[in-house]
């Protein structure tokens, strides 16, 4: 199993003129594919030259509204021999939707290597918000009734239905959710090897939006567009319960959250700000 260790800066400055930086895979979100992470990647060749960094090239465009665990199981096969050549492991980081992918990636490889996972403006919690491509997708729905599509099986084939978190029908999300509600082990997951212990990176980091109306819930309780302290953390079940063990890994100091103003949705992986003052430190 992957050791926790603690991270020594100064050590690990030492270190630098030795050391190659850990191999980086990405993982994006609804309707993106790598071309949307050029910019991205030019941060990284720029201040960590020679980093191997793989936008993984897989359930791009429409294709990213297939199911939560169909593509996982895709992301699993690209991602897992990038992480046999890296020996002293790979960073992840998992933009919007793609944040969920990681995490039942992860919470279904038991002898994964990851170091550090970046969740960055990842519904963590579930969506429970109209967005721009949520009346285009589905014309004959608003927020308070599209979970008489989403919590059927038909509407479970679709990703967004995956996590989508209607806090007023928590029962038949429970019943029905097939991904996030595994995934946070408020059911039980058949899938998951090692419930309630799958996080077993070093670090979690997550970068999340203030005051946004399209992604209402993150690592919060629902219908909150608030900011991210926390007390909110502490208030939310999945959290104060440790159903996939949040809390142990935020009592162990590795859970680091960043939020962030005036940064849309759409910007985090290419807003320069966000990435030299919270995502640099980490990909060493
Ligand atoms: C990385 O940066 C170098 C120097 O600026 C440049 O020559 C090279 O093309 C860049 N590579 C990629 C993959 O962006
Ligand atoms: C980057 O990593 C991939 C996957 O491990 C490997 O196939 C590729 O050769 C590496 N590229 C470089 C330039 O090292
Ligand atoms: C609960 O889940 C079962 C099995 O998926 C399904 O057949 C049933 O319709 C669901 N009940 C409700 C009220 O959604
Ligand atoms: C488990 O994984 C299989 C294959 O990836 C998938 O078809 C199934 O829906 C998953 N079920 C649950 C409950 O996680
Ligand atoms: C980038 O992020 C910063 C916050 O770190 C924000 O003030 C700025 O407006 C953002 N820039 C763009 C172009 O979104």
């Amino acid at each position: 199993m992957f050791a926790w260790t603690v991270l020594v800066l100064s050590a690990a400055i030492v270190l630098r003129a030795a050391q190659s930086y850990k191999p980086v895979i990405v993982v994006h979100g609804l309707f993106d594919s790598p071309g949307d992470f050029k910019l991205f990647q030019g941060f990284i060749n720029e201040t960590h030259p020679g980093t191997n960094v793989t936008v993984i090239d897989l359930f791009d465009h429409t294709q990213s509204l297939k199911s939560l665990w169909s593509q996982v199981d895709g992301f699993k096969a690209a991602i897992y021999p990038i992480m046999q050549n890296a020996a002293n492991g790979v960073h992840m980081i998992c933009y919007s939707q793609g944040g969920l992918i990681c995490r039942g990636i992860l919470s279904t490889m038991p002898d994964h290597n990851v170091d550090t996972l970046i969740s960055l403006s990842s519904p963590q919690l579930g969506q429970y918000g109209d967005t721009n491509y949520l009346k285009w997708l589905f014309p004959n729905y608003v927020k308070s009734n599209l979970y008489h599509f989403c919590y059927t099986q038909i509407g479970q084939c679709f990703s967004i239905c995956n996590y989508w978190n209607d806090p007023h029908h928590h029962k038949l999300y429970l019943n029905n959710s097939n991904y996030l509600a595994f995934l946070n082990n408020e059911r039980e997951n058949p899938n998951a090897t090692e419930p309630a212990e799958n996080l077993e990176e070093k670090q979690l980091v997550i970068g999340e939006q203030q005051g946004t109306s399209v992604l209402e819930s993150r690592f919060f309780p629902q219908d909150r567009n608030g900011m991210l302290e926390k007390e909110d953390l502490l208030l939310d079940s999945v959290y104060m319960m440790d159903l996939f063990g949040l809390k142990s890994l935020d009592n162990q100091g590795a859970i680091h959250t960043f939020t962030v103003n005036n940064v849309h949705h759409t910007k985090w992986h290419s807003n320069r700000t966000v990435f030299d003052n919270y995502i640099l430190k980490w990909l060493t």
